[in-house]
């Protein structure tokens, strides 16, 4: 399936083109072609989710509105917001999205709501015509994302995926660089991502930390939700972002802290062209900005995506810091909606990354490490691994997994092959 081509967008909520600003309709812009369905701005938002990392997306459609892109006119969540959380503009609220929908005559809906949730209200949204910003994971099974990207698909709507790091300008940089032979032969990818998570992270929601709840998948573990943009970064790098790309992946699943998911996690990924390691925990001593390392043989390059900052180093050409711009993805689908913009994240391009998720969620469940191996940090209420932060990093130099690096507390971890 495919990301439907311009052409082939329809209006929300019925067949005909609907003015949705109450303006009149708008003129395609200049270079558009002229038979393309055009939404007039500012789209109709409806955001799904509006607390946790919520917030940070009423922040940014705030931000959007300013410019006139968008304008919320809706909020969907379990408990209404208060005027306060919503800065004192009216929009409707409720807890039944597709109503909602219907009810604003939404555009556009922004999905922020636990993993487990994704699809249902993805495809409620589809076939009501309402195209979407989806965080990731986009699914928690491979199987429940074939079923969201072929019905958002079948519905022909537009649906953007959430991993804002595919927004920085240093992903077709660098990505230019390796294809031109600047790096030498890639070698293989490293990724390594050192955060701490107090013990509260956990307890926050019933689905954290959880790898099923209720009888349903979740698979909220270290490199499928918090870090997950190091392994959908080193994928993009790599240019192996689709499944078919992935042919071999071995995990190493391990968690410190008393949930059932994984906290100090591990993965080799073998692809068509490379091979990729990514690193992670929650556990880290002194926790860092988390980067991909492309490994060639003229040189290396290492991105903080978070920043946009990348350190090309290549022989005879010395040091190069680089600081990029990135694009916001909800912008970017309302430049797709209105004006042609390429799609950045588009469900198929997040495959890999979703076969990824796939072998950790058939994985054996994460080994509980020794109570040797851990310890509380006093004043923070979290759990530290010593020593993790510095295998983290020697993963993503040298490519190696945990108990390849001889990580003690490593070694007696089972290892998948998908
Ligand atoms: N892109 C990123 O950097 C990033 C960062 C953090 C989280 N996320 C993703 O954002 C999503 C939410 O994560 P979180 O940590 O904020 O979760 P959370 O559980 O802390 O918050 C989710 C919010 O959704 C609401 N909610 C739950 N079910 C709902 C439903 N059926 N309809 C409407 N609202 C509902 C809850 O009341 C809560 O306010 C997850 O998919 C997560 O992976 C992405």
């Amino acid at each position: 399936m495919t990301t439907p081509s311009r052409q082939q967008i329809r209006p929300p909520h019925g067949d005909g083109l609907r003015d949705l600003s109450g303006d009149g309709p708008r003129t395609a812009p200049a270079g558009a072609p002229a038979d393309t369905t055009v939404l007039g701005l500012p789209l109709p938002v409806v955001l799904a989710g509006a607390r946790g990392h919520g917030r940070w997306h009423l922040d940014n459609i705030r931000r959007l509105q300013d410019k006139g892109l968008v304008r919320l006119v809706g909020v969907c969540e379990l408990t209404p917001l208060t005027e306060d959380e919503l800065a004192g503009q009216h929009v409707e609220q409720s807890a039944d999205f597709g109503a909602l929908l219907d009810s604003t005559g939404a555009a556009v809906a922004v999905i922020c709501t636990p993993i487990p949730t994704h699809t249902d209200l993805a495809l409620t949204a589809a076939r009501k015509g309402v195209h979407l910003l989806l965080e990731k994971p986009p699914a928690p099974s491979y199987a429940e994302f074939r079923r969201m990207a072929d019905g958002v698909a079948a519905a022909q709507v537009v649906c953007q995926i959430g991993f804002q790091s595919l927004g920085s300008h240093a992903v077709p940089a660098i990505r230019r660089l390796i294809t031109e032979g600047g790096l030498g032969r890639v070698t293989g990818i490293g990724g390594a991502g050192a955060w701490a998570r107090d013990e509260a992270y956990y307890r926050r929601a019933p689905w954290a930390g959880k790898r099923r709840l209720d009888g349903v998948d979740v698979v909220d573990g270290v490199l499928t939700n918090p870090l997950a943009h190091v392994v959908a970064t080193a994928l993009a790098l790599d240019g192996s972002t689709r499944a078919e790309d992935v042919t071999d992946i071995r995990t190493e699943l391990l968690r410190a802290n008393d949930i059932e998911s994984d906290d100090t996690s591990c993965v080799r990924v073998t692809t068509t062209g490379s091979r990729i390691t990514v690193a992670a925990t929650l556990c880290a001593e002194r926790p860092g900005e988390p980067y991909v390392l492309v490994h060639g043989t003229g040189g290396r390059i290492t991105f903080w995506y978070k920043q946009d900052r990348v350190l090309v180093q290549r022989s005879g050409h010395g040091l190069e810091e680089i600081e990029y711009g990135r694009t916001d993805l909800l912008e970017n689908l309302v430049e797709h909606l209105t004006g042609g913009a390429e799609l950045l994240v588009a469900p198929e391009s997040t495959g890999a990354f979703m076969k990824v998720v796939e072998a950790i969620r058939q994985a054996p469940d994460p080994i509980a490490l020794p109570p040797h191996a851990w310890e509380r940090l006093p004043g923070e209420n979290r759990r530290v691994v010593p020593g993790v932060d510095g295998f983290v990093a020697a993963a993503a130099d040298t490519l190696a997994l945990y108990s390849e690096l001889g990580a003690s507390w490593a070694l007696s971890n089972e290892v998948s092959t998908r």
